[in-house]
């Protein structure tokens, strides 16, 4: 099976699995962070073989909602029963089990080139006017307030307090806004830098409203 192939099987088998999904790692957040890495990817000089196969596999089984083992495991199976060479596979699984995000002091060091380009496509979808849309998704998913004013943003969290979720509004302090300087090749920190002074704009918006102000 040619690498086109493969590409559009995975794409069809992602979707298959996540469409509906409702906490914001549906297929439309798939399928724009494979846009994103393919972007990224062709301006950084990397395999953009691998990059899709892990974009596309990335959130296959979410560590919010499976064991942090499961998406590595899911992957390998599809890619096996397609023929991938074992050399890719463990390369996208390599990527998609460093890749999930567990608070700022958990952070896991991506050593390659295709993971740093799949890593910084995730997180632009964390950023700018999507990531706020997908923010506050999740929050309604999780039942989270939107913001209460008494409960300060936490800093420097381990994985265990960032699972104990506050309000959406603290998210942005306590992960969104810390996005921008994690960002690992040169194409997603001038994307996310964009994205950034969008959402800072936003904020200032918001607590404008909150106080009767605008
Ligand atoms: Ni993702």
């Amino acid at each position: 099976m040619n690498e086109e192939l493969i590409i559009e099987k995975t794409r069809d088998f992602v979707k298959a699995n996540l469409d509906g999904e409702g906490s914001g790692h549906d297929w439309w957040h798939i399928h724009k962070v494979w846009k994103n890495a393919c972007n990224i990817g062709s301006k950084e000089n990397a395999d953009m073989y691998v990059i899709q196969l892990a974009a596309l596999l990335h959130d296959i089984a979410d560590w919010k909602f499976h064991a942090d083992t499961e998406g590595p495991r899911v992957a390998r199976e599809h890619l096996e029963k397609l023929g991938v060479s074992e050399e890719i596979i463990e390369h996208v699984c390599k990527i998609i089990n460093t890749l999930s995000f567990k608070g700022i002091g958990s952070e896991k060091i991506m050593k390659t080139k295709e993971g740093m380009v799949v890593r910084d496509a995730d997180r632009l979808e964390a950023l700018g006017a999507i990531g706020i849309a997908r923010c506050f998704a999740y929050g309604g998913y999780k039942g989270n307030p939107i913001y209460v004013p008494s409960v300060k943003p936490r800093r420097d969290l381990i994985f265990e307090e960032y699972k104990r979720e506050t309000s959406q509004i603290n998210h942005f302090y306590e992960k969104l806004l810390l996005l921008k300087d994690l960002m690992l090749t040169d194409t997603g920190k001038k994307l996310a830098l964009k994205r950034h002074k969008f959402m800072e704009d936003y904020l200032r918006q918001f607590f404008d409203e909150w106080e009767g102000n605008a």
